[in-house]
């Protein structure tokens, strides 16, 4: 079975869906680390995403040799452990740039696909409801205003011990709403059957239960007196 879990950056998605997966006995797949870790990758080999574009040929080369083990909260590439470098102010508009390549996202669709084959999942990102996984059982679409927003991700790095300015994170969120919504190739929206949650007054508690609730419901639909 697949839960799909789409909405914007700081929408609350990642932790909600943590701890759905957990509760639900699924894997997790955060395919928002997959582009971020894409970044990395790319700047690490001198590619730079905003000299258009002469870099598409190069990112479709180095993505199409990558090999993602997302389990176990880590985010290994070929091998290799990338999680420490990803989550940082920085790398999230580096992520939302690559995200932008047909290049880079028709490879890391399919390896999203492979990796969700495996078994049942709750999949998070942008697209997840509407292009990568159409079919999916129950979807999601979490959203929340930009001030509640920056306020979170303002105590996720401060938490992590990073110093950031609340008004460049509101200025960083919308500009990645800006990008992550208009692109022509997947954009940030919601799927038709996604069922909407507005996270702005609600806790992480409220957010699951809800979750939660739709994934028991379709499921006591789909075997019923299971
Ligand atoms: O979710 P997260 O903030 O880590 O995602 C980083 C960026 O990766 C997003 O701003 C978005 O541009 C891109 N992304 C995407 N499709 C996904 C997941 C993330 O384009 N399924």
């Amino acid at each position: 079975m697949i839960v799909t879990i789409d909405g914007s950056a700081g929408s609350g998605k990642t932790a909600a869906a943590h701890a759905l997966a957990e509760r639900l006995g699924f894997r997790l797949l955060n395919t928002g680390a997959m582009y971020r870790a894409a970044g990395f990758l790319l700047l690490r080999a001198g590619i730079d995403p905003y000299a258009e574009p002469r870099v598409a040929a190069r990112i479709g080369a180095l993505i199409s040799s990558l090999r993602f083990d997302m389990t176990h909260d880590r985010v290994i590439v070929n091998g290799e452990d990338l999680t420490d470098h990803l989550f940082t102010a920085a790398m999230g508009p580096v992520a939302s740039r690559v995200a932008t390549f047909p290049e880079l996202r028709t490879p890391l669709k399919a390896e999203q696909r492979r990796i969700a084959s495996a078994g049942d999942f709750v999949c998070e990102g942008r697209d997840q409801g509407t292009s990568v996984f159409p079919h999916a059982e129950v979807k999601f679409f979490l959203h929340a205003s930009a001030e509640v927003r920056a306020d979170r991700r303002l105590g996720q790095l401060r938490a992590k011990g990073e110093v950031a300015d609340r008004e460049e994170l509101l200025a960083q969120i919308r500009a990645r709403d800006e990008q992550d919504t208009n692109r022509p190739l997947d954009p940030l929206a919601k799927a038709p059957d996604a069922i909407d949650i507005d996270t702005s007054s609600l806790t992480l508690d409220a957010v699951v239960d809800q979750l939660w609730d739709a994934v028991r419901r379709y499921r006591s639909k789909a075997r019923p007196g299971g």
